[in-house]
């Protein structure tokens, strides 16, 4: 297993595809999920730096903390609470370009600025979301949405 990630280029849609074929190599085989939580988290955060880059998962009635990197977060979010549990209600990814504009947001750490969050679907129910913050605003568009989505759903093919 390699024990280092390599990315050579700075445009964004070119990490995404390093950190794609890495995390194939790294997670692909691996069935236990939180380790390959632990791992996806960690290679984003080494891809893109983002302040802050975690998975929540379906508990009966709440999203439970999971693995993650940065500073201490919530723990549990309700249903279709705040952005998480928005992207959980209704099952699709949410961006969010500025999170003091969005209703509910709950806010974990005062940096944080902006916010993407994918749901896992699992038996076409929502098994979990990956939900990333930023420190600056509008950090997350299209592209991210698409390379989030995909990865998503090669991890949930693992689940
Ligand atoms: N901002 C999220 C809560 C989780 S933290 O950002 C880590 C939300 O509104 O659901």
């Amino acid at each position: 297993m390699a024990n280092q990630l390599f990315f050579n280029s700075n445009s964004k849609s070119e990490r995404y595809i390093a950190l794609r074929q890495q995390l194939e190599a790294l997670v692909g085989k691996e069935k236990d999920e939180v380790a390959n939580m632990g791992n996806i988290c960690a290679a984003l955060k080494e891809a893109f730096d983002w302040f802050w880059i975690g998975f929540y998962i379906v508990r009966e009635t709440q999203l439970v903390l999971g693995p993650f990197q940065g500073p201490i977060a919530c723990t549990r979010i309700g249903f279709g609470k705040g952005v998480c549990g928005t992207a959980w209600a209704q099952a699709k990814t949410q961006i969010v370009p500025d999170v003091s504009a969005f209703e509910g947001h709950i806010a974990c750490s005062m940096f944080s600025k902006s916010e993407i969050v994918v749901p896992i679907i699992k038996n076409n129910k929502v098994w979990g979301v990956l939900d990333i913050d930023s420190s600056e605003l509008n950090s997350f568009d299209q592209l991210d949405q698409l390379e989030l989505e995909n990865m998503m759903l090669w991890f949930a093919g693992l689940l």
